[in-house]
């Protein structure tokens, strides 16, 4: 029998970021992985639109890209072999409707190479800057097993630190599940 929860962390990122991009939109997935959002993002921002994405692994960036291509979704999107601590670098402040991030380790990937909080802290500061006014950010918190717990620690002492007058920060930990389920939260930008 398939026991399976119904909800996962990423399912319910996947409904907000499905509300709250429109067709014309400029997005950033910030870990590009297997591809997987960053094709969701190509696929609302529409043929106007455009994403940046960034991954570290040369493998992640070509899974991306290949994933892209099947879609006939690559001339929306930039990809940069890159880390998202450097994504100031690649938008204009206050253009951008929606960044993600989904923490930890590439899908399928070796499990020793994963979002550090030296990096992940930067590239939300960096983040939050790029968002326009009522534009959100998303990430997916991961712990446990290889990752450990240090990312998740600095990152929860980190979030409730971000400036009330600007940013809402939301998180929605699973609170009747067990095994480390990845913590979703949103940052919505003005409003
Ligand atoms: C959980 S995966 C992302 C899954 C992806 N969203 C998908 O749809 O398949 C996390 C990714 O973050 C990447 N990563 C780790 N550190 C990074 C950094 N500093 N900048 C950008 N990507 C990074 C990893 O290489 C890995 O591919």
């Amino acid at each position: 029998m398939d026991r399976r929860p119904s909800f996962s962390s990423l399912d319910i990122i996947s409904k907000i970021i499905r509300e709250q991009v429109k067709e014309g939109d400029i997005c950033i997935d910030a870990t590009a992985g297997r591809g997987n959002d960053t094709a969701m993002l190509a696929e609302l921002v529409g043929e106007s639109g455009r994403v940046i994405s960034f991954d570290i692994q040369e493998e992640a960036i070509e899974s991306t890209r290949a994933l892209l291509c099947e879609k006939n979704l690559s001339s929306r999107v930039d990809l940069h072999l890159e880390s998202h601590s450097e994504m100031g670098h690649y938008a204009e402040k206050e253009t951008i409707s929606c960044i993600t991030f989904n923490f930890g380790w590439l899908p399928k990937g070796d499990h020793n190479i994963f979002t550090k909080k030296e990096t992940s802290i930067p590239a939300i500061e960096a983040g939050l800057e790029l968002l326009k006014d009522g534009g959100i950010m998303t990430l997916i918190l991961y712990y446990g097993r290889e990752t450990g717990f240090e990312e998740k620690d600095a990152l929860l002492d980190y979030l409730p630190t971000i400036d009330s007058k600007k940013y809402t920060v939301v998180e929605m930990p699973f609170v009747n599940r067990s095994n480390c389920p990845p913590i979703p939260v949103v940052i919505l930008k003005g409003r």
